[in-house]
């Protein structure tokens, strides 16, 4: 009768003529299945790092492009507004001449987003940084006051508002 093994699986030893032959293949092992699973594991891994290690020289995004973004034209803006782009995180400003510049609303303390009060000052809701109607500050713990942020005029008419980009306090663009 077969041997058995350690686990309990029965053994059945092979015929001295048939393990000899040359034609004989022996059945593969959990043993061997397992390192092939090993090998085609290591292998799959590397493929995969190396693939991402040619995509790290592709920058996936592109600060330039994305810190500048069309809001529309200025007649989108009526003269005397201040319009909050909550996405872009901005006020813009039309004065009653047409000027227009934009202020952001990052707090320049720990970048909170203030928001504007009805006297036109900027309260900051985490720490309580004040801002002036110019973005000056006014009191907390902010260091210093809110960008101004560089409007220009697209060739299709549009604003074109980047965020990236400060410009002097005061600095308005005719539209
Ligand atoms: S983040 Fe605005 S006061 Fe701290």
């Amino acid at each position: 009768m077969g041997g058995t093994k350690k686990n309990g699986e029965q053994q059945h030893p092979l015929p001295p003529s048939l393990a000899q032959s040359e034609r004989f293949v022996p059945p593969k092992t959990r043993r061997d299945f397992l390192g092939l699973a090993a090998v085609w594991t290591a292998l799959g891994t590397f493929f995969v790092a190396l693939v991402g290690a040619m995509r790290l020289p592709m920058p996936s995004v592109f600060p330039e492009s994305n810190s500048r973004s069309k809001i529309g034209p200025p007649s989108a803006f009526q003269k005397g507004s201040a319009t909050h782009l909550v996405h872009l995180q901005a006020w813009i400003f039309r004065d009653n001449d047409g000027g227009m510049y934009a202020i952001s609303s990052v707090c320049t303390h720990l970048g909170c987003i203030a928001g504007r009060q009805d006297t036109g000052e900027f309260l900051c809701p985490c720490h309580g940084s004040r801002f002036n109607a110019g973005g000056e500050v006014l009191g907390g713990p902010a260091p210093s006051a809110l960008s101004w942020l560089e409007l220009s005029i697209a060739p299709d008419g549009q604003l074109v508002l980047d965020r990236q980009r400060s410009v002097k306090r005061g600095t308005r663009l005719m539209a």
